[in-house]
């Protein structure tokens, strides 16, 4: 579309192969006067990430959430204060190997390089999430076509990453095995007439279903089929919710949920959000920067520019892109990923 000649990318991976966790490493700081240094905080990211995981996993991602200097806790950045021990809290985010390895195979196959990989709703964080937000604590959902990734903020930070495996697809799925119409069909009439909150769907509106082969095209009432479509989402939320109780994280979202992801553009799926987890709901689309066309402000495409932003972050390409704080220097850790798959495989 923009007519580049594209020949490296930087991956937006997702996938309900998403795991993650919380740990934190400590080190002696042993530089001069005992001022920590760029070199105690790599230090202290390796000893947190330095944890035992199952062979099938790699680590995606190492985020530091905050520092201990000695006994002095909820420090940001520790550059140059003293102290004899420095603790790091991480949320590492881990993902299956071969899902991983095979993304990788397909983009270099199709003839791209791939300079780095980050975990999408990473990207959908950066652009779509206010820092108000992160501070108080959010929910941001990622709804796509086959996987509902999601992460809960708290004091800026992520404190927990999944996903489960439904998202858009399925939809389209329900409509064409209730409606008895192929795939691509019913994917159409989702987006043209779908919706997910069969209250807000004035009752006399109706849609056509298409026809194919002998079949005639059919009205039906508009209601009917996002009756089709609110028990999937619902579903899709639901599991979400769950495992946010199961985990006690409830109460961390204090700031509500963000819906983001193509399936995000289902009208009313605010409303549905809202009915299940009880909390004030809204749809985030990519903040507004020079240089992006207002077609990609939206939630479709939150994970694509989130991505590209932290990128020309991580490069230096940028300075401050998004009317954001610019990102610290190794704030996503050391990311082993790239070098640990070309050491294997190419
Ligand atoms: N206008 C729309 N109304 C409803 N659904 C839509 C609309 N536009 C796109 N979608 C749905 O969004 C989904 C794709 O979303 P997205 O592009 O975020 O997924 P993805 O990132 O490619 O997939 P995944 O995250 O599962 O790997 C599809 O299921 C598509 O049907
Ligand atoms: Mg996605």
């Amino acid at each position: 579309m923009s007519g580049a000649d594209i020949k490296a990318v930087s991956l937006a991976l997702s996938g309900a192969n998403i795991e993650s966790f919380n740990t934190n490493g400590q080190i002696a700081v042993t530089g001069r006067g005992r001022e920590i240094t760029q070199e105690d905080i790599a230090r202290v990211h390796e000893a947190a990430r330095a944890v035992s995981i199952s062979m099938d996993r790699e680590i995606l991602h190492v985020i530091p959430r905050s520092y201990t200097v000695d006994d002095q806790k909820g420090i940001r950045n520790p550059l140059h204060m003293t102290g004899v021990r420095l603790e790091c809290g991480v949320h590492i985010i881990t993902g299956s190997v071969s899902t991983v390895q095979n993304m990788f195979k397909c983009v270099t196959r199709a003839g791209y390089r791939v300079e780095q990989s980050y975990l999408g709703i990473l990207g959908c964080a950066r652009t779509v999430l206010t820092e108000d937000e992160r501070d108080l604590g959010c929910l941001l959902i990622d709804i796509g076509g086959g996987t509902t990734d999601f992460m809960i903020f708290a004091e800026s930070e992520p404190v927990f990453t999944s996903a489960v495996p439904a998202g858009g697809s399925q939809i389209t799925g329900d409509i064409s095995i209730m409606l008895s119409i192929p795939v691509d069909a019913a994917e159409h009439l989702k987006k043209e007439s779908g919706a997910a909150w069969t209250e807000a769907i004035d009752p006399d509106e109706t849609v056509i279903v298409p026809g194919f082969g002998a079949r005639e095209p059919v009205e039906l009432e508009r209601r009917k089929l996002v009756s089709i479509v609110q028990p999937r989402v619902e579903e899709i939320f639901e599991m979400v919710n769950e495992r946010l109780v199961k985990n006690g994280l409830k109460e961390l979202i204090k700031a509500g949920v963000v819906l983001t992801g193509g399936s995000a553009l289902l009208p009313h799926i605010d409303e549905c959000a809202r009915s299940v987890f009880g909390v004030p709901v809204r749809i985030g689309t990519p903040a507004a920067m020079s240089g992006l066309d207002a077609e990609y402000r939206s939630p479709a495409f939150s994970a694509a520019v989130g991505v590209a932003l932290l990128e020309a972050e991580r490069t230096g390409a940028t300075t401050d892109p998004g009317g954001r704080k610019k990102t610290r220097k190794g704030k996503q850790g050391s990311f082993s990923l790239i070098k640990w798959i070309k050491d294997r495989f190419f």
